[in-house]
């Protein structure tokens, strides 16, 4: 529980179905690696938190996470620091085992001979034999591409994947839940046979609109504050700007107390449109622009609306956070409601 006073906090809101489909994962025997991948902000990490959380209270479960945005990873050598304890976390007298500091494996290697996936492998089984569950959970798990194995041609991710095939769907000796949102990490996993055929995918989206309203209608319950609360048409057209997207509502929350919401919703869609327009403007072919087109009536559009050769144009959008794809729906689809008013007020700009 945070103690500290402020004006307004930060909150979570509901999740329960997707805790629940989280709980299921882990109530069955391992048998395949879970793959949670979203919108960006939609509320992945925090998500997996609440899930620590929550197991807490269950000793039965030994949870190792690691959520590599907060690492520096550029090496083999960074992953086994990240993954193992090292002399420094002992020197440094760091503590790593403290709520949500969850520590990842709790023996140092002996030496750089040492296999660390062996080292892995022979702690699950350890705590199995005691009754316990092992749980791994990755957050950013991308961060790990780009490097390599010593002395092999072998790429870290692919060798850690084909090890927690092994630890799931073979060995059945631990739970492992990957986070991801790079979504053409998620769309490279799901093209893979192999881990398609040993893996399970669940996307993550914004709140519902039940859960919106539910949320801003008791601001003071769940934001602790005092000063203000919203009526109905205020809530919707909070809704109608950004959806369910958590992180945009809690901007316009903490604007409240300065600006009046029109003002904020109008700042919010002026800032989308520009942000369009400059992603256009770096592309003097205008195929950005009529890829945008594409999008103005149709937020979501499936893959078979596009011809092959919009291939790279699209990566691009998907790269620059302007478009989300999902791989299991094969579909793209613009990243959030205020951006699709960025393009419809764009395209209604007297300039296009
Ligand atoms: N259920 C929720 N209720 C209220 N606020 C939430 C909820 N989930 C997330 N948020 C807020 O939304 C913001 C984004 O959440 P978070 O960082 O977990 O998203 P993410 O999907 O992990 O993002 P990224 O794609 O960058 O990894 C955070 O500020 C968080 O406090
Ligand atoms: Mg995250």
């Amino acid at each position: 529980m945070d103690k500290r006073k402020f004006k307004i906090k930060t909150t979570f809101i509901d999740r329960e179905q997707e805790l629940r489909l989280l709980h299921n994962y882990l109530e069955a025997q391992p048998n395949s690696i879970l793959f949670l991948y979203g919108l960006k902000s939609s509320g992945k990490t925090t998500l997996l938190y609440r899930l620590c959380d929550e197991l807490a209270e269950d000793k039965s479960y030994e949870i190792k996470f690691l959520n590599l945005r907060k690492i520096f990873l550029d090496s083999y050598e960074d992953f086994l620091q990240a993954f193992f304890k090292t002399r420094n976390d002992r020197e440094n007298g760091l503590k790593v085992s403290t709520k949500r500091q969850y520590s990842m494996f709790g023996r140092m290697l002996k030496g750089k001979k040492e296999d660390p996936f062996l080292v892995m492998e022979r702690e699950f089984q350890k705590l199995v034999k005691k009754g316990r569950k092992p749980l791994i959970i990755i957050d950013e798990f991308h961060k790990l591409s780009g490097i390599y194995l010593p002395e092999k041609q072998k790429t870290l991710i692919t060798e850690l994947m084909n090890f927690f095939v092994a630890m799931t769907k073979e060995s059945h000796l631990c739970h492992v839940i990957i986070a991801s949102s790079d979504a053409f990490f998620i769309e490279e996993v799901y093209n893979d046979s192999k881990l398609r055929k040993t893996s399970a995918f669940q996307n993550l989206d914004y709140l519902s609109y039940a859960d919106v309203k539910e949320w801003l209608f008791h601001t003071n319950r769940y934001n602790e504050v005092a000063n203000f609360s919203l009526n109905e048409n205020e809530i919707e057209l909070i809704w109608e700007t950004v959806g369910g997207s958590p992180w945009e509502i809690q901007y316009i929350l903490e604007r409240l107390f300065e600006f009046p919401l029109t003002k904020i919703v109008e700042k919010i869609k002026r800032e989308r449109v520009a942000m369009v327009a400059d992603w256009c403007f770096q592309d003097e072919t205008n195929e950005r622009k009529r890829l945008m087109k594409f999008f103005l009536d149709h937020s979501v559009q499936p893959i078979q609306a596009f011809d092959p050769s919009q291939r790279s144009i699209l990566g691009e959008a998907v790269h620059d956070n302007i478009l989300f794809y999902d791989p299991v729906e094969g579909a793209y689809g613009m990243q959030g409601k205020s951006l699709e008013w960025g393009i419809k007020e764009y395209f209604l700009s007297k300039f296009i």
